[in-house]
């Protein structure tokens, strides 16, 4: 029986990824795989036959340094949910029929909570008809909203991502001498992580944001338009971090105010966009003063130029444990990071699936200021580590060079 692993990546991409998909690629290397595949698209384009040889892609030292800095998925992505598992179901049968003409020992799947659901779905189906593939996740997602590890790759690049541009937006606030807000809008379905991150612009030549709303506390307009009408009074120039994903007591995210979203996507989830756009207009027209709308948008997880160096090396630490685990013998796990006590050090471990798969990590509510408009110096304790170090680039023509499949 060949060695032979496959691994997708999976949901919203980071700056990160690839970097793990390295890790995955460079471990199984080490750990004498025949053949490693990757899929294009997720478990959505191995349905339809498609996939690659890894090695005919990553051919030097080189490229597998130029993927760990290359941001979005290397592979391409989908938001693909799986049925529930049932032996005899159709697609499960074309998937591991599939699996078992590519001779695959290890599959691994990077991606966030809905990709853990695949991970889940697939193993235990692997149960019910007595398959050997070991199943095994690697997380990523720049929500740090996955249970269970300590934070998720992807989280740290985004979040020093943001607070360097939240830096940048406060000095140019302050350019002229008149009343101006401006409302920074920041990824983050259901758990405030990256949004409590813009806290870190803060320091000895930056105030840093004078508020910050997550999605973990409801929203309250009027207490809103107050707070910022008195800011606008004492200091003159405002500025305010606000989660995409915040949302109003009666449920509707402020995006939703004033007209109907986009939809939804495979998941159920909200395609959520425009809560600065509305606040800003919002507050031009009950203040009266100047206001902008700044959405961070895909920036913020494709940064790769501004990556955190402790990120990218525990997106390789997860990707390579993740292949590791599934080569001795474990599956239905997901590599996790786990921090020790004292002076900042992570490693990695593996846990149970079904404990993660569609939990969401909130911001802990004692991290959140007792007013929901700040986070607190344990949330910047927390955060603060993850955003050290910077990767030496590789450049092309004065750019970081990337990858293409
Ligand atoms: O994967 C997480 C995420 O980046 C969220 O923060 C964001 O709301 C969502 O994905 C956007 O999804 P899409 O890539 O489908 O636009």
């Amino acid at each position: 029986m060949a060695h032979n692993v496959i691994v997708g990546q999976s949901g919203g991409p980071t700056a990160v990824i690839n970097a793990s998909l390295a890790g995955v690629f460079s471990k199984a290397r080490e750990l004498g795989a025949d053949r490693i595949y990757g899929m294009i698209n997720g478990i959505e384009g191995l349905l339809n036959g498609k996939y690659c040889d890894l090695e005919e892609k990553i051919t030097s030292k080189e490229d597998l340094s130029v993927l760990c800095q290359t941001p979005s998925s290397f592979l391409g992505s989908c938001r693909f949910k799986l049925p529930e598992p049932e032996a005899g179901n159709e697609i499960y049968d074309k998937l591991f029929n599939i699996l078992a003409e590519l001779e695959i020992e290890v599959f691994v799947y990077i991606g966030g909570n809905d990709s853990m659901d695949t991970i889940k779905k697939l193993s235990k189906y692997a149960g019910l008809i007595g398959s050997t593939i070991k199943f095994m996740g690697a997380p990523k997602t720049i929500d740090n909203d996955l249970a269970v590890t300590d934070h998720t790759p992807g989280f740290g690049s985004a979040a020093k991502y943001i607070a360097t541009v939240i830096k940048e937006i406060i000095r140019d606030s302050y350019v002229y001498n008149l009343k101006s807000v401006t409302v920074v809008e920041i990824m983050g379905r259901n758990a405030g992580w990256l949004t409590g991150a813009s806290v870190l612009a803060k320091g000895t030549d930056c105030p840093g944001p004078d508020l910050i709303y997550l999605p973990e506390v409801p929203f309250d307009m009027d207490n809103f338009v107050a707070k910022v009408k008195k800011l606008t009074e004492e200091k003159g120039n405002v500025v305010v971090a606000v989660s995409e994903g915040v949302t109003l007591a009666d449920g509707r995210n402020i995006c939703e105010i004033d007209g109907e979203i986009e939809g939804l996507d495979a998941f159920g989830h909200k395609i959520l966009s425009g809560a600065a756009s509305f606040l800003a207009k919002y507050l031009a027209k009950n203040l009266g003063v100047k206001t902008r709308a700044i959405e961070l948008n895909t920036p913020q997880r494709a940064a790769s130029h501004i990556a955190s160096l402790t990120d990218v090396q525990e997106a390789f630490m997860t990707g390579a444990f993740a292949v590791q685990g599934g080569f001795s013998g474990k599956t239905g796990e997901m590599a996790i990071i786990c921090r020790n006590e004292g002076e900042y050090k992570s490693y990695a471990d593996s846990f149970d699936i079904n404990k993660i798969a569609n939990e969401v990590k909130q911001v802990p509510i004692e991290w959140i200021c007792e007013d929901g408009t700040y986070v607190t110096d344990e949330f910047v304790s927390y955060v603060l580590p993850l955003i050290q170090g910077e990767p030496q680039l590789i450049y092309k023509n004065g750019l970081p060079a990337h990858l293409s499949l």
